[in-house]
């Protein structure tokens, strides 16, 4: 997969969270940065119009609350370029994060490749393959995708470059 040309969309919250404590870069934000060594690809960060609170008992909440209607600072144009699209995602409630859903949801998927990678805290996948086939047409979502504990994101490097 090194050689495609690649996009990775991703989500990921610094601030306070589940075994990390408070931090200045979140998981899945770590672990984009190797994909993007890996790969060379382009990085598309997904934020979210209002930012989560810096607390995470509160983000819990505030989290389950946009499900279905997250908007986001900034949509993703055109992904016709790319050949192969990377997922990343924390678990959020046993899927993506709400916010993943509206960057992806309306982009043209046909014919392109799709990895997902994920991080949590014991959920793994939940349930991020079946619920991307959902809204992902024409998209060929590879089986191979990869779970990381997120309190565990800085060494995943070798895990990242063999996954590649
Ligand atoms: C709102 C919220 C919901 C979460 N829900 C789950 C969950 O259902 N299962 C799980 O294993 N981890 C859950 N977690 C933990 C995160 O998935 C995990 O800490 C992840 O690595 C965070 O990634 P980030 O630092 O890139 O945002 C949740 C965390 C938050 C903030």
């Amino acid at each position: 997969m090194k050689d495609k040309k690649s996009l990775i969309i991703y989500f990921s919250r610094a601030d306070e969270n589940y075994s990390v404590g408070y931090v200045d870069k979140g998981n899945t934000e770590i672990v984009a940065e190797y994909v993007k060594e890996f790969t060379n690809g382009d990085l598309f960060k997904v934020e979210p119009l209002i930012p989560y609170s810096k607390d995470y008992m509160t983000c819990i909440e505030e989290a389950k609350e946009r499900v279905g209607d997250a908007p986001i600072k900034e949509k993703i144009k055109d992904i016709s370029n790319y050949e192969v699209i990377y997922i990343m995602t924390p678990i959020y409630w046993g899927t993506y994060a709400p916010e993943i859903e509206t960057a992806i949801k309306d982009l043209d998927f046909n014919g392109k490749t799709i990895r997902i990678i994920t991080t949590h805290e014991g959920s793994g996948l939940g349930r991020v393959p079946e619920d991307i086939k959902k809204i992902c047409f024409g998209a060929y979502v590879l089986d191979d995708a990869l779970a990381i504990r997120g309190s565990l994101a800085k060494e995943s490097k070798p895990i990242v470059e063999q996954w590649i």
